[in-house]
């Protein structure tokens, strides 16, 4: 669906509508649409000021034009400039920023713009849920991780020295303006991480996607080819938030969106959650294991979770222990790391499985003696 341009807008975008009632929102996607900014958000909230959230890498890149743009649409705007980096999910940053957003003024009726990726978003995104009881906020995803995944659905929050993700909220922003040129700048390692998101989205419920990428892959990684980019961050985000939409606190349905990510994060942990293996990549090597392990429980064929791998690996994501860029951790490590997951009940765990590409399903009742098996032959191959 494409929206008419209105004054100010340079770019056409494709609208997809996250339906959430009164919390709805629209996530504009289109190249250059970061100069759209301003005007967008004057449309939503004549007369509101912002504080701009973004970190020291994205600000020299982006920041400037974030700031002409609201400028340019007569928004006062104050920045608010953090380290990149998920250490910037800090109780420590997060006071910071929640300080410099009542410093600045910013009040009720006013805007937070996350500007950046995932740790942005995650970030600035909790501050709005917190500083006054709740600011509305918009995000800029700058990332295609943030792009096709963490801006949509109002998950929000930080890192406890205990475990990532331990303190947050749901806050839902007012807008997404995804610019799929600001990819341009992204280093092509993040940029192929966030293609493990991508590909998840056809594995975990669209096979016909998942063939589409097969094809056009090389087009979505391409910038000149931003059609094909556009389209895939599009089908993401129409699939995040149909599921978003139907289960917005995830008691449900919204639990396969961690397709890959129950494996993928203790492969995380296991790395100490250091640059040596980016979520992506944990992810794509999380989906190859859930791919497997279904395998060997029957419920798919052995082509099946090889196709899967074959295009993960064709794009350069990790699909074997053996190339884990974070290392080879011991089962023992493994496994406890597995049993720390928010997932586990009653000493059975829970595993996002699947019937086929396109058709995953929460398996609650894994027997973690089945995944310490399967794991030792892993490592051991
Ligand atoms: N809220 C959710 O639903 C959700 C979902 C998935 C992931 N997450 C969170 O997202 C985070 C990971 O996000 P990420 O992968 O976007 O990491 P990130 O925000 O750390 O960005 C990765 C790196 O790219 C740099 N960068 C960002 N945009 C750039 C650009 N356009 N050009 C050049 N450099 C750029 C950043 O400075 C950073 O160094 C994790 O903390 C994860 O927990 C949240
Ligand atoms: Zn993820």
């Amino acid at each position: 669906m494409s929206a008419p341009l209105r004054q100010g807008e340079l770019a056409e975008a494709t609208v997809v509508p996250v339906a959430l009632g009164e919390r709805a929102y629209d996530i504009a996607i289109g190249r250059g649409l970061l100069a759209s900014l301003g005007a967008r958000i004057k449309a939503l909230r004549p007369g509101a000021k912002c504080a701009i959230v973004t970190d020291t890498t994205v600000a020299r890149h982006h920041l400037a034009a974030a700031e002409a743009s609201l400028t340019a649409a007569g928004i006062a705007s104050a920045r608010i400039v953090v380290p990149p980096g998920e250490g910037s999910k800090s109780y420590a940053t997060f006071q910071q920023v929640c300080e410099q957003i009542i410093a600045a003024r910013i009040e009720r009726g006013d805007l937070i713009v996350a500007l950046g990726g995932g740790v942005i978003g995650d970030l600035a995104g909790f501050a709005a849920a917190s500083v006054r009881r709740g600011l509305d906020y918009v995000q800029v995803p700058t990332t295609l991780l943030a792009q096709v995944d963490s801006s949509v659905g109002g998950k929000t929050g930080i890192d406890s020295p205990l475990g990532k993700n331990l303190i947050g909220a749901f806050h839902q922003p007012i807008l997404v303006v995804a610019d799929t040129a600001l990819l341009d700048t992204l280093p092509k390692r993040d940029f192929r991480a966030g293609y493990a998101e991508v590909a998840k989205y056809g594995l975990l419920g669209d096979a016909a996607f998942f063939a589409w990428l097969e094809k056009n892959w090389q087009g979505v990684f391409s910038g000149e080819q931003s059609a094909a980019r556009e389209h895939a961050i599009a089908v993401c985000c129409r699939g995040k938030a149909g599921i978003v939409a139907r289960d917005e606190r995830e008691t449900g349905e919204r639990a396969l969106l961690n397709l890959g990510h129950t494996f993928g994060h203790a492969l995380e942990a296991a790395a100490g959650f250091s640059g040596r293996l980016l979520h992506g990549e944990a992810i794509s090597l999380g989906m190859a294991l859930a791919f497997d392990f279904s395998a060997r429980k029957g419920l798919i064929a052995a082509a099946e979770a090889e196709r899967a791998e074959a295009h993960l690996a064709a794009v350069g994501l990790p699909t074997h222990l053996k190339d884990n860029p974070g290392g080879m951790p011991g089962v023992d490590r493994l496994m406890d790391l597995i049993a720390q997951d928010k997932k586990v009940k009653r000493g059975a765990l829970t595993f996002i499985l699947v019937r086929g590409i396109g058709q995953a399903f929460v398996e609650s009742d894994v027997d973690p003696a089945e995944v310490r098996a399967f794991l030792t032959d892993k490592l051991s191959a």
